[in-house]
């Protein structure tokens, strides 16, 4: 895994974000059309909406707002422990994290059309991929440590 983001790609995620944060809504409700057309994940965010009583819609926003931090990971220390655990209690495994990403990228293009190149989605999906690395291996632990 990689220590931190290229610099290059964390210009362009900080330089991006504005407008992603200002469609969000958007990129996030695409984000999740997408994402359940599978049934096996669907029904991942279903238990998870059962157990909590709300709309799981956080993980789209907070992957937008997590992406700017990423070269400030000590920032994110306590949200990543969070979310670790909440990824537990749902039963969120290293395999299902393809499918947030496919889902997502797709979402900004779909939402941001041609103010969007290919360079942007490239940093995000770097982004993404970087925050996804460090969410697997705490959570690798954390199964490890309820086994
Ligand atoms: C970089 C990748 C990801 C980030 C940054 C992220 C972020 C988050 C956040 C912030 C929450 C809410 C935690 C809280 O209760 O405060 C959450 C919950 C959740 N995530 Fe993730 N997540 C990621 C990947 C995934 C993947 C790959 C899946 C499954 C396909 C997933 C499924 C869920 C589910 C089911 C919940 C519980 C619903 C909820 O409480 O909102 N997440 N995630």
């Amino acid at each position: 895994m990689a220590n931190s983001l290229s610099p290059e790609t964390i210009i362009v995620i900080k330089s991006t974000a504005p407008a992603l944060q200002q469609h969000g809504v958007e990129i996030t409700t695409r984000m999740y059309e997408r994402l359940f057309v599978d049934p096996e994940i669907k029904a991942l965010f279903d238990l998870a909406a059962q157990k909590s009583g709300e709309q799981p819609k956080r993980l789209a926003a907070a992957i937008l707002a997590f992406a700017q931090n990423a070269d400030k990971l000590d920032a994110l220390r306590p949200a990543i422990e969070r979310i670790a655990a909440r990824h537990i209690a749902t039963h969120i495994k290293p395999e299902h994290y393809p499918a947030v990403a496919n889902a997502l990228l797709p979402a900004i293009k779909d939402v941001l059309g041609d103010a969007v190149d290919e360079r942007v989605l490239a940093a995000w999906g770097e982004a993404y991929w970087f925050l996804a690395e460090v969410l697997i291996s705490r959570e690798k632990t954390l199964y490890a440590e309820a086994a």
